[in-house]
């Protein structure tokens, strides 16, 4: 009889995990509060201004701004920092594709460079290789939560004069070595996209600790506006970035859980990552020795098919039949992306005006290829936000996978379509 899931055995568990986001009286109770505020937009006083104090003080920075999106974020964070038409900006290629996209809107060069095979993040290694007369910045992304090599990468930005923007969209109340990143850098970017741990179905902030930068970020937000002028003055090339006042008191509403979230998601993580380490075949996302603390957006692992003796898409779907919803990840480096392959950057065409020979189908990033190709997949933050017992059940699922490899084995020698008639 089999004893996997995937062939007819019975699952390790059939309950749904924590659904997300977690919504109360409060969310409700906040969403009339703004419905019967005076204004629905931006005006001065209202729960954007709010989220935006309480907000930059847990990410310990100086200054917030809110606005419509994480990808938003970094493209006011890119146009406040200066970034023009010939500069490069380093970027990893293990991302979302905004990360890379807001450069080339910024009509700038994206230079991808490798990733770090145990941590996902940015290498600071291959990051110091690719620095150019011309490199103007870089954003290190904290993948899945994990603050990135902050130290080595400011030291290198501090060498070269980069510019540092980090890309902390999946690390909401995440800290290196004691502090809250967001502000570690010149600018920092978060988003509140429906999947994010700090959620009202879209939105994102700037943070930085740099007034000069923050008065540059809030003017280009809000249609290149500046605090002593009239309405209809502008100052800078710009955009109606802005919130709107559900939005930020949602915002609000949901940030009254965050911490408690955060930590229950960590303490879950930790207990889990202590666990799969035990798996042959199995690597969490490696976690430096230093103090810090993981945002917990995504549990990140490296797979190693050859011990599993199955592809990681027959494993996930094993995985998934025993009740543990999981994704194989970016199923690309960036730069294989339509948008970087063809390079059209559409009107955004310095780069390759400047620079005739650039082609992105010549970049190489292998641990990149290695884990998008295979060798990396990822839980939801949702599953780390039940009980200690809840989370011993993915652990003990990964387990009874490796216990069956030759049930997983055969799962790999069938078509998909006979799976459920086994
Ligand atoms: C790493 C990273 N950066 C930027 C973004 C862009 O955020 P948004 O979806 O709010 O535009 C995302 C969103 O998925 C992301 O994962």
């Amino acid at each position: 009889m089999s004893v996997l899931a995937a062939l007819g055995g019975a699952p390790v568990r059939n309950r749904p995990f924590p659904r997300w986001p977690e919504i109360g009286p409060t969310d409700e109770a906040a969403l009339l509060r703004a419905l019967h505020g005076a204004y629905w937009g931006l005006h001065g006083r209202g729960e954007i201004e709010r989220f935006e104090a309480r907000f930059a003080e847990y990410q310990q920075a100086r200054h917030a701004v809110a606005v419509a999106s994480g990808t938003v974020a970094l493209r006011i964070a890119l146009l406040a920092a200066g970034i023009r038409a010939g500069d490069e900006v380093l970027v990893p290629p293990y991302t979302f594709l905004a990360t890379a996209s807001a450069v080339a809107e910024a009509n700038a060069t994206p230079v991808f460079v490798d990733i770090d095979p145990d941590t996902f993040n940015l290498c600071p290694r291959a990051a110091a290789a690719a620095v150019t007369p011309r490199t103007r910045a870089l954003i290190p992304v904290h993948i899945g939560g994990l603050p990135a090599e902050m130290d080595e990468l400011l030291a290198l930005a501090r060498r070269h004069n980069l510019v540092v923007i980090e890309d902390a969209a999946h690390a909401h109340g995440a800290e290196y070595r004691g502090r809250r990143v967001g502000a570690l850098g010149h600018l920092g970017c978060f988003s509140f996209q429906s999947s994010k741990n700090l959620t009202s179905g879209e939105g994102g902030a700037v943070v930085t600790d740099d007034p000069a930068l923050a008065a540059r970020v809030r003017s280009i937000h809000n249609c290149g506006r500046v605090p002593d002028g009239a309405w209809y003055e502008h100052h800078t090339i710009s955009g109606n970035y802005r919130i709107t006042e559900f939005q930020a008191a949602l915002l609000n509403s949901q940030f009254d859980k965050l911490e408690e979230q955060t930590r229950r998601r960590e303490r879950n993580a930790l207990r889990l990552y202590e666990r799969l380490r035990q798996v042959p075949g199995i690597r969490p996302q490696a976690r430096p020795t230093y103090p810090h603390r993981h945002g917990n957006h995504l549990f990140l692992f490296r797979y190693d098919a050859a011990e599993f003796g199955a592809p990681r898409e027959v494993f996930l779907r094993a995985l998934e039949a025993e009740g543990i919803p999981a994704s194989p990840g970016y199923p690309l480096p960036l730069y294989r992306q339509p948008l970087f392959a063809n390079g059209d950057f559409g009107p955004y065409s310095a780069a390759f005006d400047r620079h005739p020979d650039l082609s992105y189908a010549a970049v190489h990033c292998p641990n990149c290829e290695e884990i998008c190709g295979g060798a990396g997949a990822w839980l939801y933050q949702n599953v780390l936000l039940g009980t200690p017992e809840d989370t011993d059940d993915i652990a003990r699922a990964f387990e009874k996978l490796h216990a069956h490899r030759r049930e997983l084995r055969e799962l790999a020698a069938r078509p998909p379509s006979r799976e459920a008639a086994a």
